[in-house]
């Protein structure tokens, strides 16, 4: 050979050569170094190729020898790189169940489930009954006119019977034919609103709240809840207003409730009374949730006054009807046995959890 490479150096490089890619190839542990390694080792101008170049210079016997082995070679460079590559993704795909686990039988995070506020139970009791009674459901603004609030209702300005109610103003100009602007102070303005809305006949409750400017105590809060009722038709008459009240009180406190009608005076009523239910702790013996009465006030309502009628354009002559109103809260701690409305309204979840 003329640059004097023997067969037995052309073997030795080659031997060398596998030794290299294989130790390489060892230590890879991506798919990415492996393609440079396959361009270099076995690419078409890569080092075993470069190496058989030399073959040429071999005498003519020795060429099939040393070929063969330098293809021996390149086969099993191939081989160890497609088990390499193999191996890689079996590390990875072990790596990522490892670090993916997901063991479905741990226990779960607990999901802290919502529930109803005691004054949204009651309310929606309190409208059960008397949907079933035929009452349709209807709604009015909470800042509210002095003309619904008050005027309409027979409590004209500088009437004493304001003093019943401890007033929000809202700052706004009061205009000629409504007046003051006002966080309403009951829901009897609703009363007012459906009569001048719809002709005779009527018969509806209106829930919602309410606003009185005073100092709150066990038994007072300055925002509260009413249900209003009102039906008006030919010839209702207070024996309709028992009837439906008293149906009212057996269906929330039961059947043998005693229910309690006592005169009392609001201005959109005559006559006005007060419904009381016998206690339902000491049904009626005196004890300290009725303050020894045996009673327990639970609303206000009365036959609508003939000059309500007659400002809502609904002849007194042919038409009357009752109406009562009462507090939401307070029916609530009458029958969950609450003895502060404060707690309604702290926002303190062993309060509230204890209603379902
Ligand atoms: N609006 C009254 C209040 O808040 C409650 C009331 C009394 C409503 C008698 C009525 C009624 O409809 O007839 O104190």
């Amino acid at each position: 050979m003329a640059d004097g490479t023997t067969a037995a150096d052309i073997v030795a490089q080659l031997e060398a050569l596998e030794r290299e890619a294989q130790d390489k190839l060892a230590e890879f542990t991506s798919d990415s170094d492996v393609n440079e390694w396959r361009t270099a080792y076995l690419g078409r101008s890569g080092k075993v190729t470069q190496l058989l170049r030399g073959l040429g210079g071999l005498p003519k016997e020795e060429r099939p020898r040393v070929g063969q082995l330098a293809n021996t070679v390149k086969g099993r460079l191939a081989e160890a790189l497609e088990a390499r590559q193999a191996a890689i993704q079996r590390d990875q795909l072990a790596g990522a169940l490892q670090s993916e686990a997901l063991d479905v039988t741990l226990p779960g995070e607990p999901v802290r489930v919502g529930q109803l506020h005691p004054t949204s139970l009651v309310l929606n009791e309190i409208l059960g009954v008397f949907e079933r009674l035929g009452f349709q459901v209807v709604e009015g603004p909470e800042v509210e006119w002095d003309r619904y609030n008050f005027a309409m209702l027979n409590i004209p300005a500088d009437h004493p019977a304001r003093d019943m109610w401890d007033t929000f103003y809202v700052e706004a100009e009061p205009t000629k034919s409504f007046g003051s602007m006002l966080l309403r102070t009951h829901t009897s303005p609703v009363q007012v609103r459906v009569m001048e809305d719809t002709p005779p006949p009527v018969r509806v409750v209106a829930p919602g709240r309410v606003y009185r400017n005073e100092a709150t105590d066990a038994s007072h809060e300055a925002i509260f809840y009413q249900v209003e009722g009102l039906a008006v038709d030919e010839r209702t008459s207070m024996a309709d207003l028992k009837g439906v009240l008293t149906a009212f009180a057996h269906d929330l406190f039961g059947e043998k409730t005693r229910v309690r009608f006592n005169c009392s005076y609001f201005p959109f009523v005559e006559p006005g009374a007060e419904v009381s239910i016998s206690c339902h702790v000491c049904d009626g013996g005196g004890c300290r949730v009725c303050k020894h009465t045996g009673w327990l006030e639970i609303l206000g309502c009365g036959m609508v006054h003939p000059s309500v009628l007659e400002a809502v354009n609904y002849d007194p002559a042919r038409y009357s009807g009752f109406a009562f109103g009462m507090g939401v809260e307070r029916i609530a701690m009458l029958k969950y046995g609450i003895d502060d409305i404060r707690y309604f309204y702290s926002n303190d979840v062993r309060f509230l959890q204890q209603f379902r």
